[in-house]
C-alpha cells in the first residue's frame, strides 16, 4: 500500500520501487523525522485545524512510533518509502483515523527539508566537538614541545629549525577556520521550511515562526518554491567536510613522513599503528593513510551533491532524494576517522633526538645572512654571499662552523669573530618572536590566544 495511489489503477512495480525507495538510508533521521510531526501537530491544533484530542492521541502515537525505532522493534512494511510514509503508516495503525489529518497543508517536500536540515544541524554540533576535542589535543602536546627543535621544510627540503609545537600548532588554526566555517553555515542551516507544503505555501493559517521556533530553528524560509528545493546547507556542509578532510589529509601525510624510519622524528603508539603480515619489522602509520585517503571520498560526496543540485527546475524534484546518502556518508567517515585522529595525535611519541640529530647547519644559512644584514649589507647581497659560503663548505666538505674566521672573510670583510654565536639552532628559533613566529616565547603566546579562542568558541 502506497500514501498516494488513489488515482492510480495498479500499483507500482517492484523494479521501480526498489528504485525509487529511500527507507533503506532515511530511516535514519526518524527521530528528526517524528520531532517535526509532534511540533505540527501543535501548530495544527493553534490554527484550528484540528482538536486537542486529535492531536493528543497523534502525539501519543507518534512517541510509541519513536520508541519503535529506538528499540529496534519498528517493523518495516510493503509500502514504506521512505521515513515520511513509513511514520505515518504505522501512526495510522496505532491511533487510525486522526493520523489522516496530520498531513493536512503538509507535503512529503517540506517535511524531508525540515528532517534533513535538523540532522544536518545535529551532525554539525557532533563535527564541532570532535574538532575541538583534535584542537585541545594538538595545543596540549604543542605545549609540551615549545623548545622541541626540528628542521621546518618548504618543499619538503630542509628549510629552517622550526620547534615542533609550531608544527602542531598549525593544524589548530586550520581546524579553527573549519569550525568558524561550520557555526557560520549552522546558522544557514537553522531556516526551517516546514510549512512551504508542496511548493505553494500553507492554506490554513499556520503560524510558521513558532512552528520553526519550537523544533530549534532560527527563523522560517520566506519562500516556499525555494524553501523545498533549497539544498544549499547540505552543500555547504559538505564543503566543510571536505576541506577538513583535505586538512586531515596534510596532517596524515606529515605524521607518514615523520615517523618513516629515514626520518623517525615520531613514532605512532602501538594502539593506533599496524604491522605487515610478511615483514615483521614494519610499523605502518595506516591510519593516517587513511586520513590522507578520505579526502577523495569526501571531495567527491561534495561533487557529487554539487552536480545532483545543478541545473534543476524550480521548486522539489526526485533528484533531491540523492541528497543524504553523500551527507551521511561524509559526516559517518569523519566520525570514524576523527576520534581516530586526536587520540593518535594524544599518544604520539616524539624522538627528540631523532629530531635535532636531523638538524644540519646549512638550515642556518638565513640566519648568516641575516647577520650581514645586521653588519649594514642589503639582503639580496647577503643572500649571494652566503650561497658562497655554504657551497664552500660543502667542497671542503665540513660543516660551515668550521670553515676559518680568516675563509669566511675571503668572502667579506663584516664577518667578524660575533659570527660563531649565530650557528646556533637555539638562537634561531629564539630571534623569530614576532606574533606567528616559531620562537619557544611566540609559540607559548600563540598557544595561549590559541586556549583564549577555543574558550570563546566553546558550545
Ligand atoms: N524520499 C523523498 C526525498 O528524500 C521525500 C520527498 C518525496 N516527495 C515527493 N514528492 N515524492 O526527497
Amino acid at each position: 500500500m502506497t500514501l498516494w495511489g488513489g488515482a492510480f489503477k495498479l500499483p507500482p512495480d517492484e523494479s521501480l520501487r526498489r528504485l525509487n525507495d529511500s527507507i533503506g538510508y532515511d530511516r535514519r533521521m526518524y527521530a528528526q523525522d517524528i520531532a517535526g510531526s509532534i511540533a505540527y501537530a501543535g501548530a495544527l491544533v493553534r490554527a484550528g485545524v484540528i482538536n486537542y484530542e486529535e492531536a493528543d492521541a497523534i502525539v501519543g502515537g507518534l512517541e510509541q512510533v519513536l520508541e519503535e525505532f529506538k528499540t529496534d522493534t519498528f517493523v518495516l512494511k510493503d509500502g514504506d518509502e521512505d521515513i515520511h510514509t513509513a511514520v505515518e503508516r504505522r501512526l495510522t495503525e496505532l491511533i487510525g483515523e486522526p493520523a489522516g489529518k496530520l498531513h493536512t497543508g503538509r507535503s512529503r517536500n517540506d517535511q524531508v527539508a525540515t528532517d534533513f536540515r535538523l540532522w544536518v544541524m545535529d551532525a554539525l554540533d557532533h563535527l564541532d566537538l570532535q574538532l575541538a576535542a583534535l584542537q585541545t589535543a594538538l595545543i596540549d602536546r604543542a605545549e609540551q614541545h615549545t623548545e622541541t627543535l626540528m628542521p621546518g621544510y618548504t618543499h619538503f627540503q630542509p628549510a629552517q629549525p622550526i620547534v615542533a609545537g609550531h608544527w602542531l600548532m598549525s593544524y589548530v588554526w586550520m581546524l579553527a577556520r573549519d569550525r568558524a566555517r561550520l557555526a557560520d553555515a549552522r546558522a544557514r542551516t537553522a531556516v526551517s521550511p516546514l510549512g512551504a507544503g508542496a511548493l505553494a505555501g500553507h492554506p490554513f493559517g499556520i503560524d510558521r515562526a513558532t512552528l520553526a521556533q519550537e523544533l530549534g530553528f532560527a527563523s522560517c524560509s520566506q519562500n516556499s518554491l525555494d524553501a523545498v528545493a533549497d539544498r544549499d546547507f547540505a552543500a555547504e556542509a559538505l564543503f566543510i567536510c571536505a576541506l577538513l578532510g583535505v586538512h586531515l589529509s596534510r596532517l596524515g601525510e606529515d605524521i607518514v613522513i615523520y615517523s618513516n624510519p629515514a626520518l623517525g622524528f615520531i613514532t605512532l603508539d602501538d594502539r593506533y599503528s599496524t604491522g605487515s603480515s610478511i615483514m615483521p619489522q614494519k610499523r605502518n602509520a595506516d591510519p593516517m593513510e587513511i586520513a590522507r585517503g578520505k579526502a577523495g571520498r569526501l571531495v567527491g560526496n561534495l561533487t557529487g551533491l554539487l552536480t545532483t543540485l545543478k541545473g534543476l527546475p524550480s521548486s522539489y524534484n526526485k533528484d533531491l532524494q540523492d541528497d543524504k546518502q553523500p551527507t551521511f556518508e561524509a559526516f559517518d567517515t569523519l566520525d570514524l576517522l576523527l576520534p581516530v585522529v586526536t587520540a593518535i595525535v594524544a599518544t604520539l611519541h616524539f624522538n627528540v633526538g631523532r629530531m635535532s640529530a636531523a638538524l644540519g647547519e646549512d638550515l642556518l644559512a638565513t640566519d648568516l645572512a641575516e647577520y650581514l644584514v645586521r653588519k649594514g649589507m642589503p639582503f639580496r647581497q647577503a643572500h649571494g654571499i652566503i650561497g658562497k659560503v655554504v657551497r664552500a663548505a660543502s667542497d671542503a666538505e665540513v660543516a660551515i662552523s668550521q670553515l676559518p674566521l680568516e675563509r669566511l672573510r675571503e668572502f667579506s670583510p663584516l664577518f667578524e669573530a660575533d659570527v660563531a654565536a649565530v650557528l646556533s639552532f637555539e638562537r634561531s628559533v629564539a630571534a623569530r618572536d614576532a606574533t606567528g613566529g616559531t620562537a619557544p616565547d611566540a609559540v607559548r603566546r600563540q598557544i595561549e590566544t590559541a586556549r583564549a579562542w577555543m574558550a570563546a568558541h566553546k558550545r
